[in-house]
Formats: structure tokens, sequence, C-alpha cells
């Protein structure tokens, strides 16, 4: 399976700190924000990642992440070149794609808690069609938001509705089947002229293949798309990071317990960041680990 981390768009609801810096690289605690849905990948066991990004921004990300390489990933780059919408992602990595089934994450959002491996690990084994998860919130209407029954059948799932029929958002964290790449070639632009992610899921829920896993309580999601959130966000970090000594989202160390790099690649990692709080925290895994 590959992967797709969507980190486009302009940000406007970061404004003005998103003027002249990308929402995905701002920091959310003690690291850039696309560490955090990158984490996702490697945890679900993707290593080929394509990250999508602003022409202008590429650099900056390639500086940051270069190939992968020295994390046992793949990293490719391609521009979106207009917000065209989330799902313009599957037609603009079609090449990328190729055979494969894909993952997509969006660059804002963080997922924390028990259970999420496991359910990233299930869904990668994802045969025909798509998976999206559920997750409960006191806010749906920001969000798309999918209605389910009893056994968790997805019965609807409407983009950002004024009267959403459930409390249940729809993460931006999605498993799709090869098909996607024609579905979202095929689904027309919504009223605010952007391919929506939820318009192909709606395409899968006509097909009779969209399946939903609903996140448990002990699952946190968060999206950090505007100042509130991002705040919310480096807070939450802190708290469990301060509290447990065991950091969320730490890439080295995710590709060290994963097997992607060996000891001595964690050790040459932490050694360049041995000044910082992050480095320590790294080189305190080569020594325990
Ligand atoms: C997007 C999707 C929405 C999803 C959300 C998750 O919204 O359109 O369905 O629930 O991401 O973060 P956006 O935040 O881009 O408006």
């Amino acid at each position: 399976m590959k992967g797709i981390i969507l980190a486009g768009g302009s940000g406007t609801r970061l404004h003005p700190i998103t003027k002249s810096v990308t929402k995905q690289l701002l920091p959310v605690y003690d690291k850039p924000m696309i560490y955090y849905p990158l984490s996702v990948l490697m945890l679900a066991g993707i290593r080929e990642i394509m990250i999508i990004t602003c022409e202008d921004d590429l650099h900056s990300f390639e500086k940051l992440l270069d190939d992968g390489s020295e994390l046992g990933l793949s990293i490719q780059y391609a521009i979106q070149k207009e917000p065209r919408g989330i799902a313009e992602a599957f037609i603009i990595a079609e090449d990328f794609i190729g055979e494969s089934n894909v993952c997509l994450v969006l660059g804002d959002n963080l997922f924390y808690g028990t259970g999420l491996v496991n359910s990233l690990q299930r869904a990668r084994s994802l045969g025909k069609g798509a998976l999206v998860f559920g997750c409960f919130v006191s806010n749906p209407s920001e969000f798309g938001v999918v209605e389910i029954d009893d056994d968790e059948n997805v019965l609807s799932i409407e983009e950002k509705p004024e009267n959403p029929k459930s409390n249940y958002a729809v993460p931006g964290l999605y498993f799709y089947d090869n098909d996607v790449v024609e579905v979202a070639k095929c689904i027309e632009p919504s009223d605010r002229g952007e391919l929506e992610i939820t318009s192909v899921n709606n395409e899968y829920l006509k097909r009779g293949l969209l399946d939903i896993e609903v996140f448990s309580r002990g699952t946190a999601w968060m999206d950090m798309g505007n100042c509130k959130s991002l705040l919310n966000a480096s807070v939450f970090v802190d708290a469990v990071q301060s509290r447990q000594g065991l950091y969320i989202a730490c890439i080295e160390e995710i590709a060290y317990r994963m097997d992607y790099i060996d000891r001595e690649q964690l050790k040459s990692l932490a050694g360049r960041m041995k000044n910082t709080e992050y480095g320590k925290y790294l080189q305190m895994i080569y020594e325990t680990q």
C-alpha cells in the first residue's frame, strides 16, 4: 500500500501565521506538524509516501524530510497548483499510486491513542473498497459527518452539514482500493469548487463498498487548522509527553521500532539533535531499547 500526505492549501484560517510559512510545517509543541500524519503512515507499515504541497513550499518539505531514506522510507513530492480539493490528490498521484491501494492522510490531522496501531494495520490489509473512520465530536458540522446504524453500517456521509445526522466526524485518514483514482476523476466539484473527499466516499457508499471503523473513546483525533486547535494540539502533546516521558509522533523512534532503520542509524539521527530535548529523547531510546 502507498501513502499520500496532502499538505497543500493556503491555510487562510491561520493567517497571518501562514502568510509566509505553510501550515504543515508549523510547530506542534516540539516538532513540525507534518510529523504527526507521517507517523500515522509509518505506524500503518506504509513506507512509500508522496507528499503533495504547494509549489512555494516544496523545497521546505524536502529540506525537512529529503527522500525519506534516513527513516527507511521512500518519499516523493508533487505539487498541487491550486487548492482544488482533497480528492485531487489521487489524480495528482496517479502514477505514484500505480496498481496499489492507497492511504491518504491530511497534513493537519493528529491521531493518538490505544488501539490506533491495530486499527491502522487492519486498515492496511484492506482488499476491495474504502475504509474511513468515525470519531465522536461535539462540533460535527465542521467536518464530514457519517451516519451509521447499530451494526456500524454507513447510512450516509455529508460534508459539513448544517444539520448533522450524527456526532460522528470523518477524520482526515482514508484507505482506498486502486479504483479511487478513477472515482476521483469522475466526481463533480462541489459548490465551493473543490473535489470533495466526501464525494469520493459517497461514490464508494453507492457501490456498497464503504466500510467504517468507529474510534473508541480512547483515541484522540485533532485537526490543527485554526489557532485554537493548533494550540490545543501543542498542549495535548506536551501533557502526554511530559507525563509519560514517551513521545508522540517521534518519527525516528517509530522508524527504529518498526525496523525501518537499525540502532546505528538511530544513534546517528540522535547525535545530530543532541542539543534539544528531542535529540536527548532519541539518545535515551538508543541507550535503553
Ligand atoms: C476536510 C474534509 C472533511 C474532514 C476534515 C478532517 O475538511 O473535507 O470531510 O472531516 O478534513 O480534518 P477541511 O478541514 O479541509 O475543511
